[in-house]
């Protein structure tokens, strides 16, 4: 491809097709024109909007989404017949930048079991659609489904025949989640080496995410020479999800001095951009989940804590500022330590006298035992408590026995304890 940057990594989002197509994922189509506008916002490359023939509604989305959305490239998914070629032009013809892409089987499984046709019956549709689709449209995609499962010299040809009919992308899927790093790195360079005219295609990848490989596989692809990433906000898809674009862009990010590559994505917008998506398909983000989950950059355990109070690169490799967090979160749980405590104590405007300190200690450990996260609130009642009971002294009763007393603070205590 010339004029490229050639450290350039462009960014496809498709949570609005292969997030969207995921059981539990369904979005209407104004949802779909909420998220595109934020992807807008977040600065992909790409917004692939959905499948048109496969609904009206669908088809309404991507239109919709084409007229308004402007900067990044609009596309949508035909597989390898006419009508499909004609819902996706139909949709997204108004878009700034259009692109149909197109979908066939490459492999042999794919070939025999779903599609019933022979290799070059596949060859010829697929060259056909290509050049069918750039009597509507300049930029055409073609992806060789199941291509992390295919016969590497079909594919090789596979790629060369679709450059040669029209394709100006090739993104090269690993649809069943199913290769190594290394096994899908080398797809890739040799889509890349061997396919005659790949220098007239820019190359992408898809992977999906069912033995947990997803990024890792696009980087490789990526080291392999693909520029361009399809990716879905929160790493949804079908079955176990597609890359996520928070985890690739990110990496892309915060390891740029080793990889030496840049992507245009605005990554102070990421966490705003996971909460919408979550929020409009109704699906939580798992909290352990990388760069957006509520964990991300919460540290409860007291030896973390106390390292990243004394300085945060201790325990953080990314700023949360640059996901668009404020800040990180100090977890206060039974596994916290003082230093996390005084911390949250001292945020909340309280400093306790020293005669008072190892007492309202204590009163945390109790309490942290018996929940899973102390809050502010908490905080408040433990102090408040340690200050009307500080005369106790060392004999710090435990905060269960002080629970018979009459006052007010012990009642609510004993609310806090056993709900
Ligand atoms: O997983 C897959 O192969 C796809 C293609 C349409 C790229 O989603
Ligand atoms: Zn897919």
């Amino acid at each position: 491809m010339k004029d490229v940057n050639p450290d350039r990594v462009f960014i496809f989002d498709t949570t609005l097709r292969d997030g969207e197509q995921s059981p539990g994922f369904h979005l209407d189509a104004n949802s779909k024109l909420r998220i595109a506008r934020q992807l807008e916002k977040l600065g992909v490359d790409v917004i692939e909007a959905g499948f048109p023939i496969s609904s009206p509604g669908d088809f309404e989305a991507c239109r919709r989404i084409a007229r308004e959305i402007r900067g990044a490239t609009v596309t949508a998914l035909a597989r390898a017949v006419k009508e499909d070629i004609d819902a996706v032009w139909g949709a997204i013809k108004e878009a700034e930048n259009p692109q149909i892409h197109i979908v066939l089987s490459v492999s042999d499984v794919h070939i025999n079991r779903k599609l019933g046709m022979s290799r070059e019956q596949v060859l010829k549709r697929g060259a056909e659609m290509v050049a069918y689709a750039r009597t509507l449209c300049d930029n055409v995609e073609y992806s060789p489904e199941d291509a992390g499962r295919a016969d590497i010299d079909y594919l090789v040809e596979t790629v060369e025949t679709m450059i040669a009919a029209g394709a100006n992308v090739i993104n090269i899927p690993d649809t069943t989640g199913y290769c190594l790093p290394y096994e899908f790195g080398e797809i890739v360079r040799r889509a890349i080496k061997d396919a005659r005219g790949s220098d007239k295609a820019l190359f992408s990848v898809h992977c999906h995410n069912d033995l947990g490989l997803a990024v890792a596989n696009t980087l490789a692809a990526i080291s392999a020479g693909a520029r361009r990433v399809e990716c879905t906000v929160n790493g949804i898809g079908e079955r176990a999800g597609n890359t996520s674009l928070e985890e690739i862009v990110m990496l892309l990010n915060v390891r740029q001095a080793k990889l030496g590559l840049e992507c245009g994505v605005n990554t102070t917008e990421i966490t705003r951009t996971s909460r919408l998506v979550s929020e409009l398909t109704g699906t939580p983000v798992q909290p352990n989940k990388a760069v957006v989950g509520a964990n991300a950059f919460a540290h409860a355990s007291g030896i973390h804590q106390d390292g990243v109070l004394k300085d945060r690169l201790n325990y953080e490799i990314m700023k949360p500022e640059d996901v668009g967090l404020s800040d990180s979160r100090i977890v206060l749980t039974a596994r916290s330590g003082r230093h996390a405590f005084h911390h949250r104590l001292g945020r909340l405007g309280i400093t306790l006298t020293d005669g008072n300190d190892d007492a309202a200690w204590q009163r945390f450990l109790q309490l942290a035992d018996t929940k899973k996260e102390v809050t502010d609130e908490d905080l408040r009642k433990i102090a408040a408590m340690s200050e009307t009971n500080g005369h106790e002294g060392n004999g710090h009763p435990p905060v269960t026995d002080q629970l018979n007393d009459h006052n007010h603070v012990a009642d609510t205590l004993r609310h806090l304890i056993f709900g």
